[in-house]
């Protein structure tokens, strides 16, 4: 079955308004529902400093920009959103109570036939499949942040997904100008958030170890290892709630996959969720897009090789379970992240060596989870 014309989206946070935005964008009429219209105002003025932002940088033109926005339509009422709808796209708070609520109501409402396409970043697909009544119409379809630039989707049946299912869903990927990465085991984390979340705690535990300052390991994520942001950068921009959420649904499913630092519970705890709230690692001064200032110079200054050596162990892991080829971790990293160098080029960069005894110390230290995968093993120095 295709997807028609007609999409819902539930949820229109920071994720949700960006997924309706580029459904739009790709001539898709779109109902973004939220429980209140002080929400639904927010997301709607972010969609419209998005498009001018595009309109701006000759993307789009300024009447494309005005018939993309009038595609969006804001609902409250949920029963209302479903309605003539064939393909839903729920980008609720992670959290599984709150998902089962609007799942039992979704399954009232729903046409038949139509999609369930969940934007969690790590909750299980299967066991989210399980609370409806259709879980092989269910599907996992993670975008990234933000939607507008990021060019990669995740997809992740779930152990019923029907192959119908996951083909509408890779269409409508392709449909919306987008590449697509599918995750063939619905692991925790999927693919770029088992790299991703894990770093953060490991880089928050370097600053610890290492006696070095955020914006000089920041700068050596940056400029050592070919990111587009610092990783407290990136934290701080993606929400340390979204991260803290992730890492404990992460942490419970999987204990060897991460080593939650308290740091982040701390800033979450009060609060500061990053730049949004104008505070995270780092503190911001207004609620516009803001870059923090990272420089060559201070990249000089540390050698992020426990980085390099914890995100290739992730990566390798992924591998050599076979829940994506190297070709798609590459896509996924390089699309999903923004990575100007592919992960195990950077290995080699540091020396494969040096990276496999950094993965020994680490683990001798702190603990089996850092052994090393044999995969990476089988890459050699340039
Ligand atoms: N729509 C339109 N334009 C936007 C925008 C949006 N939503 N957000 C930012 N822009 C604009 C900025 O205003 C800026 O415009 P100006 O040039 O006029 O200032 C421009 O885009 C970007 O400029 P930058 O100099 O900051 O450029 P950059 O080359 O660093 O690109 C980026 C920005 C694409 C965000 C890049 O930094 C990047 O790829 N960062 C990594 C993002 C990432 O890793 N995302 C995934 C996070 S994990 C996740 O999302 C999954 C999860 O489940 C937690």
């Amino acid at each position: 079955m295709s997807i028609s014309k007609n999409i819902t989206v539930l949820g229109s946070g920071i994720m949700g308004h960006g997924i309706a935005q580029v459904s739009a964008m790709a001539g898709y009429n779109v109902i973004l529902r939220d429980i209140d219209l002080i929400l639904l105002n927010k997301a709607l003025d972010k969609i419209k400093w998005s498009l001018s932002k595009l309109a701006e940088k000759n993307k789009i033109t300024q009447i494309e920009s005005e018939t993309i926005f009038k595609r969006i339509t804001p609902e409250i009422n949920l029963e209302k959103s479903l309605a003539g709808t064939d393909f839903i796209v729920e980008a609720v708070p992670e959290d599984l109570e709150i998902k089962r609520k609007l799942y039992a109501e979704v399954d009232r409402f729903a046409d038949e036939e139509a999609i369930y396409a969940s934007n969690t970043s790590t909750l299980p697909i299967t066991e989210m499949a399980a609370l409806t009544k259709r879980p092989d119409k269910f599907i996992g379809l993670h975008f990234f942040n933000p939607p507008q630039l990021m060019r990669l989707v995740e997809v992740i049946p779930g152990r019923e997904t029907r192959p119908e299912t996951t083909k509408s869903v890779l269409d409508f990927v392709k449909q919306l100008g987008k590449e697509s990465v599918l995750c063939k085991k619905d692991v925790v984390g999927f693919i770029v958030n088992r790299i991703f979340i894990p770093l953060v705690h490991e880089a928050a535990y370097f600053l610890d170890r290492d006696g070095v300052t955020m914006t000089q390991l920041d700068s050596a994520v940056k400029y050592k290892m070919g990111y587009p942001m610092g990783i407290f950068e990136l934290a701080d921009y993606t929400g340390l709630d979204v991260i803290y959420k992730a890492t404990l649904e992460m942490y419970a499913r999987d204990k060897k996959v991460i080593n939650p630092h308290p740091r982040i519970k701390q800033l979450v705890d009060c609060r500061y969720f990053g730049k949004k709230t104008g505070r995270g690692f780092y503190e911001y001064s207004s609620n516009s897009y803001e870059r923090i200032n990272l420089t060559s110079e201070e990249a000089e200054k540390y050698n992020p090789i426990g980085l390099v050596a914890t995100a290739a162990n992730n990566a390798a892991w992924l591998i050599s379970n076979n829940v994506c080829t190297k070709a798609d971790l590459d896509k996924a990293l390089n699309l999903g992240m923004g990575l100007k160098t592919d992960l195990f080029e950077t290995v080699k960069q540091f020396g494969v060596k040096n990276v496999l005894t950094k993965l020994n110390e680490m683990s001798a230290k702190y603990g089996p989870r850092y052994e090393p995968n044999p995969h990476i093993g089988t890459y050699e120095d340039k």
